[in-house]
C-alpha cells in the first residue's frame, strides 16, 4: 500500500524524503508527491507514474528542513496528479500524506462542502487536510485530535502545517514508525525506509499522536496525555536494498532462498506453548501466505485435531467457531497485511491462542501475536514474494513438528529428522539453482500463451496455486490452478491442442493418480510440464522439469518462480513492480 515519509532536521528535506520514497516504492507506485515548508509557505510537487517522473520536478522545491512525501497505490480516484498526495487544505496551510482508507469520506466531504471547503480530488484522503483547517484554532494537537475523532477507517498520517515548525503523525490500523537521529527525525510506513542515521525508532499505537521535532518525538494519547514509549534500535542494513548485480530483486531473492531457509532453521527457537491440549488449528493469510498455509495444513493434521485454512479476508466475516483451546496462526511476510491483522485481532477477541509466522520483526502482526515464529528471509523487495513464501512453509513445518512433539505424537528423533530435512532442502536448492537453462527454455516455450493451467494434489495443489499466482502476478498470463482430480469436472472442456499445463508432483503416494490426470490432458492435445523428482513415472507422457528429492516442495516452488521470472523477462515487463500491485496491502 501507499508509502508515507516525513522529515525534519538540519539537512535539506527533499532529497532525504525522495530517498525514503525510493525505499517505500514497493508499497505503491502509480503516483507520488512531496510537500515542504519554507518561510511560512507550503510548496508541493506531484507526478503521475513512478518516482522517476517526480524526480524531474524536485528542483522546483526550495531548501527546507521539513517536509512530507507519498508514493501511492490508488484506492479512491484514478492515478493522476490531482489525486496524488500530499493533499492540501483549502487555505493551503495544511498538507497531509495518508496510507489507509477513510471509510466515511463521502459523509465528511458533504460536511466540509456544506461549510465552504473545496474538494479538488476524487480521493478519500483529501478530507483530512480540510478537517485540520476546520478544527485548527491555534492548537495543532487539538486540531489533530478532533480530526482523528471524525475519521472512520484506517490511517497512518504525516502532517505538515505552515503555522508550525514541527511534524505530526497519527495512526489507526496502519503501520507508522518514527525514526530518531541526532538532529533529525523521520516518519515512515516501513522500518526499511528509515535512513541509517536514525539509530532508534518509536512505534506509536493506534490513536496516538506524535509531535516530532529534530531528533525528538513526544507521543500523546487522543486525550492529550503524554505517553511513555519504548525506543527500538534500528538494525537495518543498507546492503539489503542493493541488487548486488542481479537484474531484478526478484531474481536476487530467488537465489537467496537457500540462505534464507538456513537462517530460518538456525533461528528457530522453541516457543512457549500453552499447557492445555489444542482443540483446533486455524491457519490464515492472504495471497502467497495463504498458499503457504494450505500447503502446511497437512503438517498440522498430525496433531489429530481439526485443521482449517482460511483467506484472512473471508475469515473475518464467516463467524468462525473458536474456543480458548483453538490455535490461530497468522501468516504474513510483511506483518502488516490488514486482513490478516484484523483476523488475528478477531481470533484474540474470541479467546483463541494466537501465533504468527512473520518476516518483519516488530511489525503489527508480530507484536500482537502471543507466539512469535519469525521467518528469517531478510528484506524482500520484489513485490512477488519468493523467499518469503518458502520460509513461511519452512517455519510452519518447524512449528507443526514442535507442536506434535509436545503433544507426544512424534518422537524427539522425528523432530530432529524434520530439521535435518530442511537443512538438506537448503543444500539441494542451492545445487538446483546452479543451472538455469531449462527454466529459461521453458519460459521461451510458454511466453506467448494466453492461458496456462496448474494442477496438483494435496501439498502439490497448494504449490500449483502458488505457481499460478506467480505467473499471473509478474507475466500477466492468465493462469488457473486446480486440484488435479477436479479438472475433469468442468474445466477440462477448455483443454485443446496447444493448451499448456504445469503439474508440480512432490507427493510420492499420489504420483500415479497425477499420471492419470496428466494423461487426461495429453489425450486432448494439451502438453504438460511436470516438476518432479519422479522423472521415470512421467517422462513418457510429459516434459519433465526434474527437481531433487530432498526439499522437493521448496525446489518445485523455486522452479515455478524462475519460470514466471524468465517469462516476464522475455515479455519485457517490470518484474519487481508489476502493474496494479503493492507488496504490503494495508487496506481491506
Ligand atoms: C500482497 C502481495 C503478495 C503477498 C500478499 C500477502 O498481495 O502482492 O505477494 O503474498 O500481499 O502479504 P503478506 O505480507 O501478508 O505475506
Amino acid at each position: 500500500m501507499c508509502g508515507i515519509i516525513g522529515y525534519i532536521g538540519k539537512e535539506n528535506a527533499t532529497p532525504i524524503i525522495f530517498e525514503g520514497l525510493k525505499k517505500s516504492e514497493y508499497r505503491g507506485y502509480d503516483s507520488a508527491g512531496i510537500s515542504v515548508s519554507e518561510g511560512g509557505r507550503l510548496m508541493t510537487v506531484k507526478a503521475k507514474g513512478k518516482l522517476s517522473a517526480l524526480e524531474r520536478l524536485l528542483e522546483a522545491l526550495p531548501y527546507s528542513h521539513l517536509g512530507i512525501g507519498h508514493t501511492r497505490w490508488a484506492t479512491h480516484g484514478e492515478p493522476n496528479e490531482i489525486n496524488s498526495h500530499p493533499h492540501l487544505s483549502t487555505d493551503g496551510k495544511f498538507a497531509i500524506v495518508h496510507n489507509g482508507i477513510i471509510e466515511n469520506a463521502a459523509e465528511l466531504r458533504r460536511f466540509l462542502c456544506d461549510r465552504g471547503f473545496e474538494m479538488v480530488s476524487d480521493t478519500d484522503s483529501e478530507v483530512i487536510a480540510h478537517l485540520l483547517e476546520y478544527y485548527y484554532h491555534g492548537d495543532m494537537l487539538a486540531a489533530i485530535k478532533s480530526t482523528a475523532l471524525k475519521l472512520k477507517g484506517a490511517y497512518a498520517l504525516a502532517i505538515l502545517s505552515s503555522y508550525t515548525d514541527e511534524l505530526y503523525a497519527v495512526k489507526k490500523d496502519s503501520p507508522l514508525i518514527i525514526g530518531l537521529g541526532k538532529n533529525e527525525s523521520v516518519i515512515t510506513s516501513d522500518i526499511a525506509a528509515l535512513p541509517s542515521q536514525c539509530k532508534e525508532y518509536l512505534l506509536p499505537e493506534d490513536n496516538e499522536i506524535g509531535v516530532i521535532t529534530e531528533g525528538k518525538a513526544v507521543i500523546y494519547s487522543l486525550g492529550g496525555e503524554p505517553v511513555e514509549k519504548p525506543y527500538f534500535i534500528n538494525s537495518g542494513t543498507s546492503d539489503e536494498s542493493d541488487k548486488l548485480g542481479y537484474p531484478h530483486y526478484m531474481l536476487k531473492e530467488i537465489f537467496e532462498q537457500p540462505a534464507a531457509l538456513e537462517n530460518t532453521l538456525a533461528g528457530f527457537s522453541e516457543p512457549d506453548l500453552p499447557k492445555s491440549a489444542l482443540s483446533a488449528v486455524i491457519l490464515c493469510g492472504c495471497g502467497s501466505a495463504y498458499h503457504a498455509a494450505l500447503l502446511s495444513s497437512r503438517y498440522f493434521s498430525r496433531l489429530g485435531v481439526p485443521v482449517s485454512v482460511m483467506y484472512a479476508s473471508e475469515f473475518r466475516y464467516c463467524d468462525p467457531l473458536i474456543d480458548s483451546d483453538t490455535l490461530f496462526i497468522a501468516i504474513s511476510q510483511s506483518g502488516e497485511t490488514a486482513d490478516t491483522l484484523f483476523s488475528l485481532r478477531l481470533a484474540a477477541e474470541k479467546g483463541a491462542m494466537t501465533a504468527a509466522v512473520v518476516n518483519v520483526a516488530n511489525s503489527s502482526i508480530y507484536r500482537e501475536a502471543q507466539i512469535k515464529i519469525p521467518t528469517r528471509a531478510g528484506r524482500e523487495i520484489a513485490v512477488a514474494t519468493t523467499k518469503g513464501f518458502t520460509t513461511q512453509v519452512e517455519a510452519l513445518r518447524l512449528f507443526s513438528a514442535y507442536l506434535t512433539l509436545k503433544a507426544k505424537k512424534i518422537t524427539p528423533e522425528e523432530f530432529s529428522l524434520a530439521k535435518s530435512e530442511i537443512a538438506a532442502a537448503a543444500s539441494a536448492l542451492k545445487t538446483m539453482l546452479s543451472d538455469l537453462k531449462i527454466y529459461q527454455k521453458t519460459a521461451y516455450d510458454i511466453f506467448s500463451a494466453k492461458n496456462i493451467f496448474f494442477i496438483g494434489r494435496r501439498e502439490d495443489y497448494a504449490l500449483a496455486k502458488e505457481g499460478a499466482l506467480k505467473l499471473k502476478e509478474i507475466s500477466y498470463i492468465h493462469a488457473e490452478s486446480y486440484p488435479a482430480g477436479e479438472l475433469k469436472h468442468g474445466t477440462i472442456s477448455l483443454i485443446e491442442r496447444g493448451s499448456i499445463c504445469f503439474a508440480p508432483v512432490t507427493c510420492a503416494d499420489l504420483k500415479e493418480k497425477m499420471l492419470s490426470n496428466i494423461k487426461e490432458i495429453t489425450a486432448r492435445g494439451g502438453s504438460v510440464y511436470v516438476i518432479t523428482p519422479f522423472r521415470e513415472t512421467f517422462s513418457a507422457d510429459a516434459k519433465v522439469l526434474p527437481i531433487p528429492t530432498d526439499g522437493a516442495v521448496y525446489c518445485a516452488a523455486s522452479v515455478m518462480q524462475l519460470i514466471a521470472y524468465y517469462t516476464a523477462s522475455l515479455k519485457g515487463l517490470d518484474i519487481d513492480k508489476p502493474r496494479n500491485l503493492a507488496k504490503s496491502v494495508t487496506v481491506e
